[in-house]
């Protein structure tokens, strides 16, 4: 699968020979960010996908299919969102027997209580996953679900629980080593909105029965491609490059767009990707995500006509349909001049429309546009493309792609207010 990144839309605002001479400026550090660069070494688990074999992953997963019908996954931020995306983007050909609940990215007490009946009412079992065992929300929910896990099964509920998590003192995998669960290793060098490839993704996706052999296929041809390919063609790097040129035009905002409502939970994989990466310094991209054509309904009046900050994305990414036409009406509805046609061509139609009148509305457009249909295979590319992505646009403005210090001042608060210890 090939993701290409067209910007003609927006050729009055970045011209191909901008680009051209920006990566040409910048060719060094591109070339060197496609082997890795020697200050991220300690982050960089993420950028050749893992070779091993998944075997530990499939056999772990198949225990959990046998045993429960649901599998809450407790996590939060770049450390859960990839199973969201990916699972909300394949529901609907999932057939296996366990479902998959998400739980621990919230404080809300609503949800936990779901979480709780569900343990009532069904089979469960946990995996909660935590790089750095010290996250209010997938560690308070772990306590209280596992307590709810002992009083229904007893002693055998540590049977239901997979711990992922780092090796080492004071993190999970002491509390898993203590208690008997089944502990799976977060990566050392691979942080938490990177770890799609990891057995932080695979491993819940797999119980949910999301063929991870074909995501890996992705992701590793994609990472081919990417790693190899001169950042002249490279669609990455162009992707990084424009974003870089468009900012320092003054747009402040970029909104990826997409037209299944399924792919909503992915764009929200890559708001956090980009937002926790890039949002060191006030010269960045604030990334939103809009789900067209409803939201055309919403913001479209926004885009079209007010303030011009905006970047407008279009991720042309869609399912494979069996045909479907739009059958004669016996009543006049007023929409006859539709008769006969394809359904998905409506579809086709409002990305193109919205596409024209916001160029021409004065929006600078691009569009990332995949060569295959929504599978497993795509979205493991997908997201190769925008991890790659993002490692480059971050190092074009100069921030340090995988840290997150300014989370840590709200906690700082809360953990004050909570009354922890040395704050
Ligand atoms: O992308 C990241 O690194 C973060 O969003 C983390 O995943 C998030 O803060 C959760 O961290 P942890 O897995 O340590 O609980």
């Amino acid at each position: 699968m090939t993701i290409n990144c067209k910007t003609q839309s927006a050729c009055e605002f970045v011209t191909e020979s901008e680009i051209a001479s920006s990566i040409e400026q910048h060719y060094e550090q591109l070339i060197q960010l496609r082997s890795g660069r020697d200050e991220d070494r300690d982050f960089l688990g993420w950028l050749s996908v893992s070779e091993e074999p998944l075997d530990r992953i499939k056999v772990e997963a198949a225990r959990i299919q046998q045993l429960a019908q649901v599998l809450i996954v407790i996590g939060i931020g770049g450390s859960n969102r990839t199973t969201v995306a990916v699972h909300q983007a394949l529901s609907r050909n999932l057939k296996g027997p366990t479902s998959l609940f998400f739980a621990g990215d919230t404080l809300s007490q609503t949800r936990l209580e779901d979480a709780l009946s569900l343990i009532e009412e069904k089979s469960v079992a946990l995996n909660v996953i935590a790089k750095d065992f010290n996250t209010v929300e997938p560690g308070l929910a772990f306590r209280m679900l596992r307590s709810a896990m002992k009083k229904k099964y007893g002693h055998s509920y540590t049977k239901r629980i997979v711990v992922t998590g780092s090796e080492g003192e004071g993190q999970l995998c002491e509390l898993a080593k203590r208690e008997g669960y089944t502990f799976l290793s977060f990566p050392r060098d691979v942080g938490g909105r990177f770890s799609a490839f990891t057995e932080v993704s695979l491993f819940p996706l797999c119980v949910a029965d999301v063929d991870i052999d074909s995501f890996l296929k992705g992701a590793k041809a994609t990472q081919r491609q990417l790693r190899s390919e001169d950042p002249k063609t490279n669609p990455a790097i162009r992707y990084a490059v424009f974003r870089d040129l468009i900012r320092k035009k003054g747009i402040q905002i970029e909104s990826l767009v997409t037209f299944e409502p399924d792919l909503q939970d992915f764009v929200r994989w890559w708001i956090q990707l980009f937002a926790e990466t890039e949002g060191k310094t006030e010269q960045v991209l604030f990334p939103v995500g809009f789900s067209y054509s409803e939201d055309l309904h919403a913001v479209g009046q926004y885009v079209q006509q007010g303030p011009k900050i905006l970047l407008e994305t279009f991720l042309n990414l869609h399912y494979t349909q069996k045909p479907r036409i739009i059958e004669n009406s016996a009543e006049d509805d007023g929409f006859t001049y539709l008769d006969g046609k394809r359904f998905s061509l409506l579809n086709e139609t409002v990305y193109k429309a919205a596409l024209a009148a916001h160029s021409k509305g004065g929006v600078p457009c691009i569009e990332l546009i995949s060569d295959e249909p929504i599978h497993a295979e795509t979205l493991g590319s997908l997201c190769y493309f925008f991890l790659f992505s993002v490692y480059c646009s971050a190092s074009l403005l100069g921030v340090n792609p995988f840290d997150q210090n300014g989370v840590e001042a709200y906690k700082r608060a809360m953990y004050r207010d909570l009354g922890k210890r040395g704050y």
